[in-house]
């Protein structure tokens, strides 16, 4: 299966550091939640991996869910498929767990803040013993003053990628850029929904803006 989303420049090493994070996190049969699976190509990462495991992907567009469940094949009877809206997940049925690793990629952007909080305690109470949450998204930039280191690391990313990752040329822009579907939420957000949910957060990677973050049940 190709990569659906080929703008970042970072996508394929982050991808692959979840792939190996959840892999090692997971024994035989636990059970993987993918929250915004779009058409399941993490799915299929974590199957080149851990084919024993049992993949649940669930995202709101069934069109993608259809193409997931042609490219999550060979998962067999241990993939499930998902509709549902973040925003409303407490009202989704089958989803329950125990989950050994709950993982969402490039889509908490897409929630307003609170849905984002929601999301993250819906998942605390969801995992298993020494299960996790593992978020990969953008994070929110909120300095002017720091714009220009961050352009200078989107620079450099673009002269070994040979791609472009930047979204604007200064912080107006940057801010312009804001809206309903794109409201990445910051560092500090993040840990704070993680704490109020009572997982041990701990962001794993950071690359250009695009971080991987964790929340660990205690105990
Ligand atoms: C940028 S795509 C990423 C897809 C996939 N995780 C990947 O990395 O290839 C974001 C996905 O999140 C899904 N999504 C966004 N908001 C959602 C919501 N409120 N409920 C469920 N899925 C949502 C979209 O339908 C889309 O498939």
């Amino acid at each position: 299966m190709e990569d659906p989303i080929r703008r970042h420049p970072t996508r394929a090493e982050q991808l692959d550091i979840l792939a190996a994070v959840s892999s090692d996190l997971c024994g035989p049969g636990d059970a993987v939640l993918d929250l915004g699976c779009g058409t399941g190509y993490f799915g299929h990462l974590l199957h080149g991996r851990r084919p024993d495991l049992r993949y649940v992907g669930f995202d709101r567009k069934g069109e993608s869910l259809g193409a997931a469940a042609a490219n999550l094949a060979a998962w067999g009877a241990n993939v499930r498929l998902v509709e549902g809206d973040l925003a409303n997940i407490g009202a989704v049925a089958g989803l329950d767990g125990p989950w050994r690793a709950i993982v969402s990629v490039l889509t908490f952007h897409d929630l307003d803040d609170p849905a984002k909080a929601a999301v993250i305690a819906w998942a605390a109470r969801r995992l298993a013993p020494g299960g996790a949450f593992l978020l990969l998204d953008r994070i929110r930039l909120t300095e002017p003053s720091l714009f220009g280191l961050q352009r200078s690391l989107w620079a450099r990313l673009e002269r070994i990628h040979g791609e472009g990752m930047r979204t604007a040329d200064d912080f107006a822009a940057y801010e312009q850029d804001l809206g309903s579907d794109n409201r990445p939420a910051t560092l500090a957000d993040y840990a704070r929904w993680f704490a109020d949910a009572g997982l041990a957060f701990q962001p794993l990677h950071l690359h250009g803006n695009i971080a991987i973050l964790a929340g660990a049940r205690r105990g």
